[in-house]
This record gives C-alpha cells, structure tokens and sequence, in this order.
C-alpha cells in the first residue's frame, strides 16, 4: 500500500494543483491523467468514507445503482458481492483518464456500465434504486445541482449515499457538530489547490432535500502525516413522497 509521498507522478499532481484554465472536464483529465494508475492506492488510506458506505449500504435484488462522480470505479470493490446483486450499475463521471481504469474493472462484472457524462445534468433514462456520491460533491463547483440531479432520478423512497471531506458551519443546524476555526478554515485552504472544496452547506442540503437515515461525523487520517486527522461525514437519506 503506497502514500502519495512514495509516488512522485502523485506527488507532483498534487503539488502543482488544479489548473483554472479550460472546462471543468479539461481541468480534470490534466490533473488526474498523469495519476490515473496510481489513483486507487494512494486514495485508500485518506478516503475513509467509502469503506463506510460499503458496511452501511444493503443493496437489493434488481436495483438500479447510479455512481456519480465514480472516478476509477472504486466503489465496485467496497460493495464486494453487493454489487452482483444489482441489475445494473452505472458508473458516471467527467474525467477521461479515471473512465479509463473504471472501463477495465468494469469488465470483470456483468452489470456495469461506464459513461463519461456531468453528474449535474446525466440522465440515466431509467428509475434508479440507489445514488452514491463518494468523495464527488467537494470536486464539483455547482454541487448542489448533482445533489438535485440525484433527487431527480431516484425513485420514491431511494436512497442517496453521499460521503466526503467535512467543513461545519460556525454556526450548525441542530444536530451538527460545530468544528473549532482552525479546522472551518484550514481544510477548505488545503485541498482547494486540487480542486476539492468542502463546504458547509453539503450536509444542511442534503437534510433539506432527503429524509435522513444515516449521518456520520467522523475523522481519519492522512496517509504520510500520522498527527493529522480529516474530518468527513457519511450521509444516507431517501427521497419522500
Ligand atoms: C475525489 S474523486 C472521487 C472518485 C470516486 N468516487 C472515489 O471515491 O474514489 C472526485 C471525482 O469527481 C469527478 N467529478 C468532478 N466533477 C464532476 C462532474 N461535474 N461530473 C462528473 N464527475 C465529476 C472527478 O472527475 C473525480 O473522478
């Protein structure tokens, strides 16, 4: 298992950012085509949300999962069998050198389809069981429209899985936990020169759109600075009526 550090095609990505020239698809493929090989391993240890989702998801029989955002794929791994249940799998996302390595896991199922599309505007065509946002919604600049996006296409009573980097407001909606000045402020500074903003808004939207299930404020760490510890947060909630 690898830390961004032993990577150096990583490390440098990192290091010269996001570009803010071109369209959000542009900016992407050049951030993450060099890092594209290397994008599973050096994640495993700094995204802790999605193993979460893959102990706190049940899928069933027949249902129609949509990943928005699925960069590599990744997810198919944390479902483990899970995933065989479904009747099918569509995993979304913008960046054409992630699509690439989702492309080649997703030859080892049946029921998986990649499609390179926005997650703010994708049309699946078809009622869909479950949404999952992994890591997604901080990488998107008009988030709220893929939040909207996934309400759009779920049925009534599906569910939304969302998990990310985690910033409180200073002041939180009731149940919230309110985090220190510090951290409102040096995370969104730290990740925003690749291009991921965590925004105290995602978990207030999320509340206000579905009927929450499932809501987890964690932290965990980062690989290479063992004293540092990222807050994130796993949301589940269905659509009503
Ligand atoms: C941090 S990665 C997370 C990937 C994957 N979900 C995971 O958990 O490893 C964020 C992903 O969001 C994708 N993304 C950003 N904006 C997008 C958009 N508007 N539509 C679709 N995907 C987008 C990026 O290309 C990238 O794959």
């Amino acid at each position: 298992m690898s830390t961004f550090l032993a990577q150096p095609r990583v490390l440098w990505s990192l290091v010269r950012g996001v570009s803010r020239h071109g369209s959000l698809a542009q900016r992407l493929n050049r951030f993450y085509g060099p890092q594209a090989e290397q994008y599973d391993e050096t994640r495993l240890r700094l995204l802790h949300g999605r193993r979460l989702i893959g102990e706190l998801v049940d899928l069933r029989r027949g249902d129609v999962v949509v990943e928005l955002g699925a960069g590599t794929g990744a997810t198919l791994d944390i479902l483990g069998a899970q995933a065989s249940r479904c009747r099918e799998i569509l995993l979304v996302d913008i960046c054409e050198p992630l699509l690439a390595v989702a492309r080649r896991r997703a030859r080892e199922h049946g029921n998986v389809r990649v499609v390179e599309a926005d997650a703010t505007t994708f049309d699946p065509g078809l009622e869909v069981d479950v949404v999952v946002m992994s890591y997604t919604l901080t990488m998107i600049p008009d988030w709220f429209l893929a939040i909207d996006n996934a309400a759009r296409m779920l049925r009534p009573g599906g569910q939304v899985v969302v998990t990310d980097f985690h910033v409180s407001r200073a002041e939180p909606m009731c149940g919230l936990r309110r985090q220190g000045f510090l951290a409102r402020h040096f995370w969104p500074m730290w990740f925003g020169h690749d291009g991921v903003r965590p925004n105290p808004d995602h978990l207030p939207y999320l509340m206000a759109r579905f009927d929450t299930t499932v809501l987890m404020d964690r932290a965990g760490g980062v690989p290479g600075l063992p004293w540092v510890r990222v807050p994130y947060y796993v949301y589940m909630g269905r659509k009503r009526g």
